[in-house]
């Protein structure tokens, strides 16, 4: 019986799976889980179905494979759905199998990785199917910022089947092979009459570029397990458990002379902020998060001598860094991710402000802004900032400034923290002035000079106590990884209450 329930649908259709370039479920697993360290569980479930002669096809394991096992000696959950049985579509068993193991992991503490490949509800089951998902909904849910959940999608996943990886923390994509929609080509034409392929409407370029549904995408599916395995690296196993401390023989002393001379001399020019980040984490190593997507904020992974950080930094060599509807969420989410499994949040800043515009404005620009604001202000874990360049306005308070609870904010010299820019402040401040003036032009550019020297320094802020410390770039390393060893045991609450209320 087991030999048959390795054989999944049958040779014939794992053969068809090896030419359209994908895994098997359980070849999937081998390459995820530490060697030998699957256990299965369920192998000899079958269907229970009778209608449209389902009971003539039956197939041990039905079609998800599902068990425990390790990654890096950690123990993790897991479940692959076979899409050679039944297109490895999820009828009543498949959803009480995936169930089963939510369940123990929710009651031992552990991650859960689900591998999708499906054609969806089955179709012949019925309710029963959405029944199903519906089940998993509310396990996926119950379980966040509990246990971490990953999702991978390998092939189909389609229909309400998407919002089981929607509900989880991350999802990854593997590139040219696997898609997501809620409704397919079909019937995207049949409504819209849009012509749209598979890859076009819900592929993992548009999901990690245009949509942000997608917060890893790989190159090919060994790559993407290898991928996971990585970024399981920097969370804990449950939100009572501190993130993994791994010493990465980076010296947590080491100065950084480059990072002096980083910052361009006009405020106006760009620089990448992920060097900034490569030369003051350890080894140089950042898992970014959405790289592709709203690439004027930064997010992602790194270590600081040895303790796991989540990073969030405005980009200024993306529309400058500015926040928008997409970088806002982006962040946000990003934010509650890290606060929700206890890693600390370094924040660096440069941020000329929220982007203006019709489009912005109509679309919700205050509700997604919001949404920052909150999941800063919410968050409990030690939170870091360091101010290289550009603090203005609502942004200065949104990006965890000292009024928010920041712990440690930190600025370079070349910081600016101001309600605006120079030239937009004195256009509005100096307006009548300035339409009297002789030479308008000379003149503007005396207000300019004058405002830059009085608030766009850090000193006014560091004056009021609002920056702890204004430091010598070089020093950055260091003197973050001295102030999160300082709040290691920092304890911090919320009110009391069922829970806030988000802007969503
Ligand atoms: C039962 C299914 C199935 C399904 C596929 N199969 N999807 N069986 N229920 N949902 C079966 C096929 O009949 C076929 O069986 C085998 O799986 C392989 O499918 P193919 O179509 O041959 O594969 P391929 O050409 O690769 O196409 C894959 C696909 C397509 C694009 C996913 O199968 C498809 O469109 N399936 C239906 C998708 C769908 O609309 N699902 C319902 C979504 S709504 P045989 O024996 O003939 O080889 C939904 C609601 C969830 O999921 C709601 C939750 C709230």
């Amino acid at each position: 019986m087991r030999a048959k329930s390795r054989l999944g649908g049958c040779e014939a259709r794992i053969e068809a799976q090896h030419k359209k370039g994908r895994l098997t479920a359980r070849e999937r697993i081998d390459l995820l889980l530490d060697k030998g360290s699957f256990r299965e569980v369920d192998a000899f479930v079958e269907h229970r179905t009778h209608d449209f002669d389902l009971d003539e096809q039956k197939f041990l394991s039905d079609s998800v494979i599902t068990g425990w096992g390790t990654i890096e000696g950690r123990l993790v959950y897991m479940f692959s759905q076979d899409f050679t049985v039944f297109g490895g579509s999820l009828g009543e068993v498949h959803a009480a199998k995936i169930c089963k193991i939510m369940d123990m992991a929710m009651k031992t503490g552990a991650p859960v990785v689900g591998i999708n490949d499906s054609g969806g509800a089955r179709i012949q089951e019925g309710v029963v199917s959405l029944g199903g998902y519906a089940d998993i909904f509310l396990r996926n849910t119950l379980a966040s910022g509990v246990i971490p959940q990953i999702s991978v999608i390998m092939g189909p996943c389609a229909g309400g089947a998407v919002y089981s990886p929607a509900l989880t923390d991350l999802i990854f994509m593997v590139r040219n092979s696997s898609y997501m929609f809620v409704t397919g080509p079909d019937v995207v034409k049949a409504v819209t009459h849009e012509d749209v392929s598979f890859e076009d409407l819900g592929g993992a370029s548009v999901h990690s570029e245009k949509s942000g549904v997608c917060h890893v995408a790989g190159e090919s599916e060994a790559d993407t397990l290898y991928l996971i395995r990585k970024v399981l690296g920097y969370l804990p196993q449950n939100n009572m458990e501190d993130p993994p401390f791994v010493q990465a023989g980076d010296d947590p002393l080491r100065t950084e002379e480059t990072l002096n001379s980083l910052i361009p001399e006009s405020p106006d020019k760009p620089y990448d902020i992920k060097e900034v980040i490569r030369l003051i984490v350890d080894n140089g190593q950042f898992f970014e998060i959405h790289e592709n997507f709203a690439m004027n904020i930064v997010v992602g992974f790194a270590r600081l001598g040895g303790h796991s950080v989540g990073i969030v930094a405005n980009q200024p060599a993306v529309l400058a860094g500015v926040l928008d509807i997409d970088a806002s969420e982006k962040g946000a989410r990003f934010v509650r991710l890290c606060d929700s499994f206890n890693l600390p949040i370094i924040t660096f800043e440069d941020v000329p402000g929220f982007l203006p515009g019709t489009n912005q404005e109509h679309h919700g620009i205050i509700r997604a802004g919001a949404k920052l604001l909150y999941a800063y202000c919410e968050a409990t874990v030690p939170k870091l900032t360091v101010i290289t360049r550009k603090a203005y306005g609502g942004a200065y308070c949104v990006m965890s400034s000292k009024h928010i609870r920041g712990d440690v904010n930190l600025a370079w010299p070349t910081a600016e923290i101001a309600v605006m820019g120079p030239d937009g402040a004195v256009n509005i401040i100096f307006r009548k002035e300035l339409e009297k003036a002789t030479d308008p032009v000379k003149r503007k550019a005396e207000l300019v000079a004058e405002y830059r020297e009085k608030f766009a320094n850090p000193y006014v802020a560091a004056q009021r106590g609002f920056i702890d410390d204004v430091i010598e770039p070089k020093e950055t390393r260091p003197r973050l990884i001295n102030a999160l060893e300082m709040l290691q045991n920092k304890r911090d609450t919320n009110p009391a209450k069922k829970h806030g209320n988000i802007p969503l």
